[in-house]
């Protein structure tokens, strides 16, 4: 049993975002990445777990061949701010030599974690022929390590965010749209 009963919309305070824009903007980027890798052979590679829902929309909004893989990294423990090492947790199942790369995330917030550049370089260095990167959200005014965005569906201000993929401890992924918890969900209890 949870301590804390977690009743989901009850602890929205507002939606910033809502199913339908959301998806709008998604068919644009869908639109764009189709055109841009047209003959190329294509392979998403989402980031566990806030970028599953973004990327099961995602992929079926892009019009030509694909293939979609994700990893697991180690990123938000004390560890990786102070020594800027990243593991991987979970690792790409086949080769990406040759092949097009769409780093997926769902939100790049103070670019802190390394994850990206980490993963970029790596990436790269298993000779992929090309890496760029799609965010669904972008909160620039947190920057503080630079990472190139090559898509990006939304700029957000400095809010924590919840829903559609993205947590707070663990919830609140599985809801439809992206909205602001209550300051009292914050309290714990
Ligand atoms: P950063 O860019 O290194 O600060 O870390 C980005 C990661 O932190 C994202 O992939 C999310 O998992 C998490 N994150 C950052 N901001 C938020 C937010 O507003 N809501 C939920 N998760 C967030
Ligand atoms: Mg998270």
């Amino acid at each position: 049993m949870l301590s804390h009963t977690y009743n989901l919309e009850d602890d929205i305070a507002k939606v910033l975002l809502s199913e339908d824009r959301i998806a709008g903007r998604i068919a644009e980027l869908g639109e764009e990445i189709t055109r841009d890798y047209a003959g190329k052979d294509l392979m998403l590679v989402g980031i566990l777990k806030g970028c599953s829902l973004f990327m099961a929309d995602l992929v079926r909004q892009i019009k030509i061949p694909l293939a979609y893989d994700f990893v697991a990294v180690s990123s938000y423990g004390a560890d990786t701010k102070t020594s800027g090492v990243v593991r991987i947790l979970k690792d790409l199942d086949e080769s990406v030599e040759s092949k097009h790369v769409l780093i997926v995330e769902d939100i790049i917030d103070t670019g802190l974690t390394l994850r990206l550049s980490y993963l970029l370089d790596n990436i790269r260095a298993r000779r992929a022929a090309s890496v760029k990167v799609c965010t669904l959200l972008d909160k620039p005014s947190r920057r503080r390590v630079e990472v190139p965005v090559d898509y990006r569906g939304f700029t957000v201000e400095d809010q924590f965010v919840v829903g559609y993929g993205m947590d707070y401890q663990g919830r609140y992924r599985s809801l439809p749209f992206i909205g602001l918890l209550k300051p009292e969900v914050y309290g714990g209890g």
